[in-house]
């Protein structure tokens, strides 16, 4: 099929620091698998991290990183559009647009600001707040039809259709209203190993809590060896009850591409010990090769560079095209900038 013929895929992550098991299982691992059946748009979204101080050296490293790792992973820049955000000012430009068509009171109901401003109390910035505006911005921009993402951003992704919705209603029907793809399986939330009620986050204190998806695959190992558990000692789906064992259950899942009705075959009448360490195992047989593959990739800045600035101005073109109609709707002079 044409990539004309195809419909859209836009997702992205934050470069703050290394992604985890949880991103990679609940997103990552997903985009590499819709690059030849969709037209992809894979985003490393720094606007997004400023919402939390960073640090300048450190900032420009992660991003590097991120990207890095976005093609260890398996994006591909022949099949897919990989871009850094900032490198497209139409994402700030149109979030502006639409933090006039969002409600105060839509903001304050995400549960993300609500977490995060309890986390960093002394920067509660109004980017944390409009946080959702560029978000739907980044989405909204490329005619998307479907965004993959874990299930910690459905609220956003309902907020991104209302705001579309929203806009068409008032003028013209401008923009996609995309659907969320949200696996419906434990992947779509990697629980957190040590509290297994909360989800994986990057955030974490404990090391012992998160899998990273650069950790040696000895780390990686003893993390699932020290995963909590409970003490009922039996092996049965029950996310109530044996979150624990649920999440590993969902991991060796994830990992494995089986399904739940296999696994339960697989470890009832065994050990916790069978379940943890099997689990850690087909972690890393998925993350190894990743690893190998990020350490050469990171390795070339320049070659990395190069498929950032082809995938920026590939992006910066579409969006540009979408920005012509904002702006048209909404009854602002034309743009100056060159179409191509
Ligand atoms: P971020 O950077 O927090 O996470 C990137 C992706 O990883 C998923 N994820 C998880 N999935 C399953 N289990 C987990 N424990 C887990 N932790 C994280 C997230 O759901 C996400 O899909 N706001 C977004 C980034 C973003 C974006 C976008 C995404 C900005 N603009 C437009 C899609 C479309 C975020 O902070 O993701």
């Amino acid at each position: 099929m044409s990539a004309a013929n195809k419909q859209t895929v836009f997702s992205g992550a934050q470069p703050t620091g290394q992604l985890t098991l949880g991103n990679y299982l609940g997103a990552l691992k997903n985009w590499v698998a819709m690059q030849d059946e969709y037209d992809c748009i894979f985003c490393v979204v720094d606007l997004h991290a400023l919402t939390v101080r960073q640090d300048p050296k450190a900032l420009t490293e992660q991003i590097y990183d991120l990207a890095a790792v976005y093609l260890a992973c398996g994006l591909d820049p022949d099949k897919s559009t990989i871009f850094v955000q900032s490198q497209v000012p139409a994402h700030a430009e149109l979030a502006w647009i639409l933090s006039t068509f969002t409600q105060m009171g839509e903001l304050e109901r995400m549960t993300q600001f609500k977490d995060k401003s309890l986390r960093h109390r002394n920067n509660i910035n109004a980017g944390l707040f409009t946080y959702p505006t560029l978000m739907a911005a980044d989405i909204l921009l490329y005619n998307t039809h479907k965004v993959p993402v874990g299930a910690d951003q459905k609220q956003h992704l309902e907020l991104t259709r209302d705001v579309a919705v929203r806009f068409n209603g008032a003028f013209k029907p401008v923009f996609e209203v995309p659907d969320p793809l949200i696996a419906t399986t434990g992947s779509a939330r990697v629980k957190d190993l040590q509290e297994p009620n909360k989800k994986m986050s990057k955030s974490a204190e404990s090391d012992l809590a998160k899998v990273m998806l650069l950790d040696e695959p000895k780390a990686i190992i003893k993390k699932f060896k020290k995963a909590v558990t409970d003490s009922k000692g039996v092996i049965e789906y029950d996310e109530e009850n044996q979150p624990g064992v649920a999440n590993l259950l969902n991991i060796w899942c994830a990992a494995t591409n089986n399904t739940l009705h296999t696994a339960l075959d697989h470890f009832s009448h065994n050990m916790y010990g069978k379940l943890k360490v099997e689990s850690a195992e087909a972690v890393n047989a998925i993350l190894t090769p990743v690893q190998e593959r990020y350490k050469e990739i990171s390795s070339d800045r320049g070659e990395l560079q190069r498929i950032l600035s082809q995938g920026a101005i590939a992006a910066e073109q579409r969006a540009e095209e979408m920005m012509v109609k904002v702006v048209d709707a909404l009854g602002m002079p034309p743009r100056l900038r060159k179409q191509k």
